[in-house]
């Protein structure tokens, strides 16, 4: 018998984008360049750096782990009271923290088949169930995921837009999806890639959150923002959860470089604007390349694209880390013959569109 939770026997480790030094190593490269991991490519406001240099004068000191200064100032933006508001080293964070509040063992939760990895594990990790839907057109079935909510549900996980195949829900399906769930099932709505979206449809999550006390909206630095190094994340909800999260929340969890980082990160309006403009112009530029080449891909409204190269993707993924490109093989969400590529700059999408040709000529 192991001596450890037996819920553990089944789980995995996450297996994240691999690393650039690591890759540089393994094949003798100078340049590599990482669009695994949906990061952004123009980096982080410049004002991060500085704000962050300032914290180290008092690296002795515990972090105030209410991060009171930015809850303030996200309360503001974002007009929601402060005690609605729960932050964490990244969503990733946050999302193991809903797991740990809401899921007694056998309890269920449920999402898309082809989704972000760590909803299962903030369920499995407890001793709960996760139930998967298929996917329609690529994107989450929100209808199926009604029909699949039983006696034991307590959460449903929606990522908006979706990763890995970044597609979105509109504000008409939101609205159905919150009439037609039952009050004492909590929805999760993970908008890690929002501020990248330009559907005019798109919902408006945060009166979703006034009109729905089971909603539960989740947002991240690691994305637009570009610190996903530093790992702060935060989940808007009713006060009565946040209050239970407070219980169970380590008590210093996020650093106080990294909310010094997104204190300043979040008053850069320009640097935001920047990034999704390129974002959008690059993808476009990428979409039109792999048309060309014959490729189809799932249009997405993140920053990263889902394309099918119609070939066994870890033997593409290993071709292109050869060549210095990091990309995330298909196969790793159960979609065996697309890459997910992340959008880089125009000359990273340049040279990764040249590398992509060579592999897939051979
Ligand atoms: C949909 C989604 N949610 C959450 C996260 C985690 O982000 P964080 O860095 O805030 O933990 C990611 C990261 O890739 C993501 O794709």
């Amino acid at each position: 018998m192991s001596v450890y939770r037996s819920n553990l026997k089944n789980m995995q480790p996450y297996v994240p984008g691999r690393p650039i030094d690591e890759v540089k190593r393994q094949y003798g490269l100078s340049r590599v360049v990482k669009l695994a991991s949906n990061e952004n490519p123009l980096g982080c406001s410049p004002k991060v750096p500085e704000a962050v240099a300032r914290t180290f004068a008092e690296a002795r000191l515990y972090p105030d782990g209410y991060c009171t200064e930015l809850r303030q100032v996200v309360s503001g933006k974002y007009n929601i009271a402060p005690e609605q508001l729960v932050f964490g080293a990244g969503t990733d964070d946050v999302i193991a923290m809903l797991g740990k509040i809401f899921i007694n063992p056998g309890d269920e939760a449920v999402t898309a088949q082809t989704t972000f990895s760590q909803y299962a594990a903030s369920v499995e990790s407890m001793g709960g169930v996760m139930v998967y839907t298929p996917m329609k057109d690529y994107g989450f079935d929100l209808r199926a995921i009604v029909k699949s909510i039983t006696e034991k549900t307590k959460l449903i996980f929606v990522a908006n837009p979706n990763n890995p195949t970044g597609t979105y829900h509109t504000a008409e399906e939101q609205s159905w999806l919150m009439e037609n769930v039952p009050g004492d099932v909590t929805v999760i709505f993970d908008e890690a890639y929002r501020e990248y979206v330009t559907a005019s449809d798109y919902p408006d999550t945060w009166a979703t959150l006034k009109k729905y006390k089971n909603a539960v909206l989740l947002k991240t630095f690691s994305k637009i923002y570009g610190i996903a190094s530093l790992r702060v994340g935060f989940g808007a909800m009713s006060a009565e959860t946040a209050a239970q999260i407070e219980k169970i929340r380590c008590p210093f969890n996020v650093t106080v470089q990294g909310q010094a980082a997104a204190l300043a990160a979040l008053n850069d309006t320009a640097f935001m604007e920047k990034s999704k403009g390129e974002n959008r112009r690059v993808m476009e530029f990428t979409g039109r390349a792999l048309t060309e080449m014959g490729l189809y891909y799932i249009p997405s409204q993140a920053n990263f694209l889902m394309a099918d190269v119609k070939r066994d993707s870890r033997a593409a993924f290993e071709a292109l880390m050869k060549k210095g490109y990091i990309i995330r093989p298909g196969a790793a969400f159960g979609m065996d013959t697309f890459l997910r590529i992340t959008v880089g700059t125009q000359e990273e999408m340049e040279g990764f569109m040249d590398a992509l040709k060579e592999v897939l000529a051979v």
